[in-house]
């Protein structure tokens, strides 16, 4: 290729889309349903604005921070994705395009290398789990990480199990056989650099998921038979959450990602927890969640001086980084964006990806006349009446009065 480099996520996504099989590229677009949440993810960024300065602008740009006990040299980390067929070096890849730019990654349940291989990649990895089995299983999975040196855990459990997509859910194969290569030949034969990517390892991508399994080596079940096993699995209770927690450790940095609420930010403190991500699952989830950007600020405001306050979905540029510690995040965590930097380029794609959440971080800090992270504050972004979203405030005193239906209002009318 010519010039590998890409100056926007935007370039990367397109880049990616040309690269991938249309299989592969619609999974990661992802977003269920309608569409709705995915797409208020990156129009509330769109919505907020910046009040800069005109001189006496910022001289440093000083980024690093320290996030679940790590030190990392800016505020932006991998968010756990399984990233199933991208790339061959797939997860690995993406530990060390991390662990050269100085971050820390979240490796999926559900992703496609073990993580042994990933964390030896990257020591700064924390894993995350799905409630999927039974407590011993889980139990099982929490001290493989702990054998394998994770630096904390993530517990994901913000899923519905919601499936239909209008536009069309990609076909994902069970394992790759007959029937799979038949049905993705077409698609496949029109991107030979990918299917190069593939050849060159002499391995078609494999479609299992290694973290499911107690030992490594274990025989891992493939995707398709873990979530099936996810889908049997009681839901986890507030007292599951505690006793994950504890289980852990008390002591090292546990994460629960996919809080949309005040009162579950709180239950979760109450559990225990040491970070918190406000995130609706990049759009995934429920459709029909609001941008996560929206109720960051409630929640940052009700708990963000007992836990740390991360933030995800719908970031693109380092300006959006900016805004989300502007409005109280800690630092935020970023998917597609590194996905289709891997699409496009590999490691050196995921490396280019945090360069530019890097650079766009430094230029608005420089325009905002703030000379370290710690210093963005909500003075910094210009918030349209109406943009935040109150969801699970117990007490509506604590809620703007627009925001609060009137039959809530009572005399605050
Ligand atoms: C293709 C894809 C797979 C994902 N898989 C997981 C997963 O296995 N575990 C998890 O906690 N979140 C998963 N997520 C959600 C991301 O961690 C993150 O919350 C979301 O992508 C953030 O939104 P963004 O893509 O707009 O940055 C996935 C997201 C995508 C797009």
């Amino acid at each position: 290729m010519a010039n590998a480099w890409f100056e926007t996520v935007a370039e990367a996504q397109r880049r990616a889309k040309r690269r991938l099989p249309k299989g592969v590229y619609g999974a990661l677009v992802a977003g269920s349903e309608r569409g709705v949440t995915v797409d208020d993810n990156l129009a509330a960024f769109a919505e907020l604005g910046f009040a800069p300065h005109t001189a006496g602008l910022a001289n440093g740009r000083q980024t690093a921070t320290t996030v679940m006990g790590q030190q990392i040299s800016l505020p932006v980390l991998i968010s756990p994705t399984g990233v199933q067929a991208v790339n061959p070096d797939g997860e690995v890849a993406v530990a060390r395009a991390a662990a050269a730019r100085g971050t820390a990654i979240g490796l999926s349940s559900m992703a496609s290398k073990p993580m042994e291989e990933v964390i030896a990649a990257n020591p700064q990895t924390f894993f995350q789990l799905y409630w999927v089995g039974d407590r011993d299983l889980m139990a099982a999975k929490v001290e493989r990480a702990r054998r394998a040196g994770a630096a904390g855990l993530i517990a994901t459990l913000d899923w519905s199990f919601s499936y239909g997509r209008d536009w069309g859910s990609p076909f994902i194969p069970e394992r790759i056989n007959l029937e799979a290569v038949r049905r993705y030949a077409p698609q496949v034969a029109l991107k030979p650099a990918w299917l190069w990517e593939f050849a060159k390892t002499k391995k078609l991508p494999d479609l299992t998921v290694p973290n499911m399994v107690a030992n490594p080596g274990d025989p891992a079940p493939t995707f398709f038979e873990a979530y099936g096993m996810w889908m049997q699995s009681p839901m986890p209770t507030w007292e599951d959450v505690a006793w994950l927690r504890e289980l852990w450790g008390a002591d090292k940095p546990f994460m629960l990602k996919g809080v949309m609420r005040v009162d579950d930010a709180k239950r979760a403190v109450d559990a225990g927890v040491s970070a918190i991500s406000v995130s609706n699952h990049g759009g995934n989830n429920l459709d029909g969640t609001p941008a996560s950007i929206r109720a960051l600020p409630a929640i940052a405001e009700a708990v963000g001086d007992q836990v740390e306050v991360l933030l995800d979905g719908g970031i693109r540029r380092g300006s959006d980084v900016a805004k989300s510690l502007a409005l109280g995040a800690k630092a935020v965590m970023i998917g597609r964006a590194y996905l289709w930097g891997l699409a496009a380029n590999g490691q050196a794609g995921v490396e280019n990806v945090l360069d530019l959440m890097r650079d766009g971080l430094g230029s608005a800090m420089v325009g905002l006349g703030r000379e370290s992270v710690a210093d963005l504050c909500r003075d910094d972004v210009v918030v349209p009446p109406g943009f935040e979203r109150y969801l699970g405030v117990d007490q509506v005193a604590d809620a703007p009065v627009e925001s609060v239906p009137a039959r809530h209002r009572g005399g605050r009318g």
